[in-house]
């Protein structure tokens, strides 16, 4: 059973976080077993061995850590991992868990060995963490009666359980919360084969007729990102319906993504106006990233969680403690003439 609290919303067709339209359709894409779910092998191997080590013992499954860009499958995966013990998960975020109150009726509504999965772990706010601590450590929590010197705190004994935390922040993460984890998993951007067998997989599921080129064109396009794959697949569908026979092919997904202004390497219009005020406005870097951020009218925590790990992933920023600078690589891939000065990597057109 799956129980969800909160999502939230973002408006780019290649925001990697989920979005309404996602929806129930991101569900049902969902895999459920290991076995089903495609890369980050790694991960996958070593969750493999804890969920069995855990199961022979009858124990709950150390607390986990997940981290990494949004997108990649954190809450998929604990999904799985719920599935594979057996056992319920809960579903919810740390900007939903608002009250100490709040975090103390989850933890006393789960049953023997449950999953509780918070999203965006590293929102909780101090007093919300302090319960999490006795209650990591020794399965307990500590309740406070009363108020002012006739206040008593009362001991209660919570039932075995794993927490699964989830950020694309470990960095924001305080000490004492980060220690409690005994198992902690960065999960990678995928590749364009990875991506592209999780597009075939999901027209599969959808009943989409795609061609394997066809795929790979969504897949390359979809910045490493499972999600963002899957919803390119969609509006890729919208025009294949519409203006071909319905089927998914190299020559329609190209014109699809195209239309929604999406490069051949999946940079759409933010990203490229990123870059642009690197090169243009700032001669190549380095510029600072809340600089850049008003320079451009968007938030800098979508610049660092969004468009940077793919972007660096290309290899077309780099960055220095003075700030971003644009790459040779980037600057070709705009049509720019690059000129590195010898300027200690002051990189101008
Ligand atoms: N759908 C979304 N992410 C997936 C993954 N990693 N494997 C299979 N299907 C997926």
């Amino acid at each position: 059973m799956i129980q969800t609290d909160d999502m939230e919303f973002a408006p780019r067709v290649i925001s990697p976080e989920s979005t309404a339209e996602d929806g129930d359709g991101e569900i049902t894409l969902r895999p459920q077993t290991l076995h089903e779910y495609i890369g980050q092998e790694r991960v996958k191997e070593n969750l493999a061995i804890y969920i069995k080590a855990s199961k022979l013992r009858g124990e709950p499954l150390d607390h986990v850590l997940l981290y990494g860009p949004p997108g990649l499958g954190k809450t998929t995966l604990s999904a799985i991992i719920a599935h594979e013990l057996g056992v319920n998960l809960r579903v919810t975020t740390g900007p939903a868990i608002e009250k100490p109150g709040d975090l103390v009726s989850l933890l006393t509504s789960l049953s023997d060995n449950d999953v509780l999965f918070i999203d965006e772990i590293h929102r909780l706010s101090r007093a919300v963490e302090e319960i999490l601590y006795p209650a990591l450590e020794d399965r307990v929590i500590d309740i406070i009666i009363g108020k002012g010197p006739s206040a008593r705190s009362i001991r209660m004994d919570l039932k075995p359980f794993t927490l699964i935390g989830a950020t694309t922040r470990a960095g924001q993460l305080s000490a004492p919360l980060r220690d409690r984890f005994g198992v902690v998993q960065r999960l990678e951007l995928y590749n364009k084969k990875q991506l592209t067998d999780i597009v075939r997989r999901s027209a599969m599921i959808l009943d989409i007729p795609c061609t394997a080129d066809g795929a790979g064109e969504i897949a390359g396009r979809a910045r490493g990102t499972p999600r963002i794959a899957n919803r390119l697949l969609k509006r890729v569908r919208d025009f294949a319906d519409v203006m071909g026979d319905g089927k998914i092919t190299q020559e329609i997904a190209d014109m699809a993504l195209g239309r929604l202004e999406i490069d051949r390497l999946g940079l759409d219009s933010l990203d490229r106006r990123m870059l642009e005020m690197i090169i243009k406005g700032y001669g190549g870097g380095p510029v600072g990233l809340e600089t850049l951020a008003s320079a451009i009218g968007e938030e800098a925590i979508t610049i660092e969680d969004v468009c940077e790990p793919y972007l660096m992933q290309l290899g077309f920023i780099g960055r220095t403690p003075r700030g971003r600078c644009a790459t040779k690589l980037a600057y070709e891939h705009l049509g720019y003439r690059f000129h590195d000065d010898g300027d200690g990597g002051q990189l101008k057109l």
